[in-house]
C-alpha cells in the first residue's frame, strides 16, 4: 500500500495531481505539501496537509517518519523565466530541495518521481526530434538545475538503490492552478483571454515552436511510470515526454476553431524568446513509449475542446 507525499502541492501540477492520487490511493494516504499557507477549498480538506519549505530537511524528514511515506512526488520548485530573475533562490530550492528528498528516500526507503523538463536541453541539442540520448547544455538556471537534478536521481539509483524515477515534462496545459513564471506559460494564459473575450499579447513570437502536453496526460503519465516494473526501466532520469508540438499562432488558430474573432498580438519578451528558442521543437518520446508504453491521450484540438469548456465553467461559477 502507497503513503506519498507530494512537494509543491500548491502549484500547478500538485492542485491537479493530489486529487488525482486520492482517488486512486485514498485521501489519507496522500500527504499534501507546499510551501503557501493551505489554500481554501475541499480538496485540501480531504487529506492531510502540512506546510512545508523543500530546503529544510527536518521537517521534511519528520512528515515522511509521521506518515510513514514509501513515495515522494518531488513537484516544489522556481520555474524559468523567475529563475531567471533569482538565479540563487531558484538553485537553493531546485537543487537543495531536491537533495533533501533524496537524502530522506536513502534513509527512509521511499521511491521518488522527479520531474525533469524540455529545459534540460539547450544550443547544441538538435531541436526536432531531440533525441532520449543527446547533447545536453541548458543555459537556463532551472534547466542547469534540471539536468543536475537528472544526474543526481541516476547516482542515488546507483549508488543507494533509491528508486528514483523522471520525466521531461514539455509545456503543461492546465485549467486549475496558473504554472506561474514558466516559458510555456503563455499556452495556458491564452484561453483566459480568449474566454474574456480579449486579445492576448504573447511574449513569445508566433512561430516558436514548442512541446506542450494536458495536465491529463501529465498526471497519467507520472503514476503510470511509478507503477512499471523497475527491470523496464533503462532510461529512468529522465524520459522525453510530449503530446504535441505547436507554436503560438497555431494555437490560436485552434482557438479561433471555437472563438471566431479571438486575436493575438506580439509583444515579444527577449527573455523568454531566448529560452524558448533554445528548447527542442519536437522531442523524441520513443523511450517512454517502447520502456513503460507511454501514450498521450489529448492532441491539440482535444486539449483546446477541453480548456475552453473547463475553463469556462470555472470562470462562468465565479
Ligand atoms: N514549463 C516550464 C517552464 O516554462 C518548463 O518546464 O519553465
Amino acid at each position: 500500500m502507497s503513503n506519498i507525499l507530494v512537494t509543491g502541492g500548491t502549484g500547478q501540477i500538485g492542485t491537479e495531481l493530489i486529487p488525482f492520487l486520492r482517488a486512486r490511493y485514498g485521501n489519507e494516504r496522500v500527504v499534501a505539501t507546499g510551501h503557501r499557507k493551505k489554500p481554501g477549498g475541499e480538496i485540501w480538506e480531504v487529506g492531510p496537509f502540512a506546510g512545508l519549505d523543500v530546503r529544510d530537511s527536518v521537517t521534511l524528514a519528520e512528515l515522511v517518519s509521521r506518515y510513514h511515506v514509501d513515495t515522494i512526488y518531488h513537484l516544489a520548485g522556481v520555474l524559468s523565466a523567475v529563475g531567471e530573475d533569482n538565479p540563487q533562490l531558484a538553485w537553493d530550492v531546485n537543487m537543495n530541495g531536491l537533495y533533501n528528498v533524496l537524502e530522506v528516500s536513502r534513509t527512509h526507503g521511499c521511491a521518488v518521481f522527479f520531474p525533469s523538463s524540455i529545459a534540460a536541453f539547450g544550443p547544441g541539442s538538435p531541436l526536432d526530434n531531440t533525441p532520449q540520448v543527446t547533447v545536453q547544455r541548458p543555459q537556463t538556471i532551472y534547466g542547469i538545475a534540471k539536468l543536475s537534478g537528472e544526474l543526481l536521481c541516476d547516482y542515488y539509483h546507483h549508488h543507494y538503490g533509491v528508486d528514483a524515477r523522471g520525466v521531461r515534462y514539455p509545456g503543461l496545459i492546465s485549467h486549475q492552478a496558473l504554472p506561474g513564471g514558466g516559458t510555456t506559460d503563455y499556452a495556458v494564459e491564452i484561453f483566459y483571454a480568449a474566454l474574456r473575450g480579449e486579445s492576448y499579447c504573447c511574449p513569445l513570437a508566433a512561430d516558436t515552436a514548442l512541446d506542450m502536453m494536458y495536465m491529463d496526460d501529465a498526471l497519467r503519465a507520472a503514476v503510470e511510470l511509478m507503477a512499471v516494473e523497475p527491470d523496464r526501466l533503462k532510461h529512468r532520469n529522465a524520459y522525453n515526454l510530449t503530446a504535441m508540438s505547436f507554436s503560438p499562432e497555431i494555437l490560436a488558430q485552434a482557438i479561433r476553431a471555437h472563438i471566431p474573432d479571438f486575436s493575438i498580438e506580439y509583444d515579444v519578451d527577449p527573455v523568454r524568446q531566448a529560452i524558448a528558442d533554445s528548447w527542442p521543437n519536437r522531442m523524441d518520446d520513443g523511450a517512454a513509449r517502447a520502456e513503460w508504453g507511454w501514450r498521450p491521450a489529448y492532441d491539440l484540438e482535444a486539449t483546446v475542446a477541453i480548456m475552453l469548456r473547463k475553463l469556462s465553467e470555472r470562470l462562468g461559477s465565479r
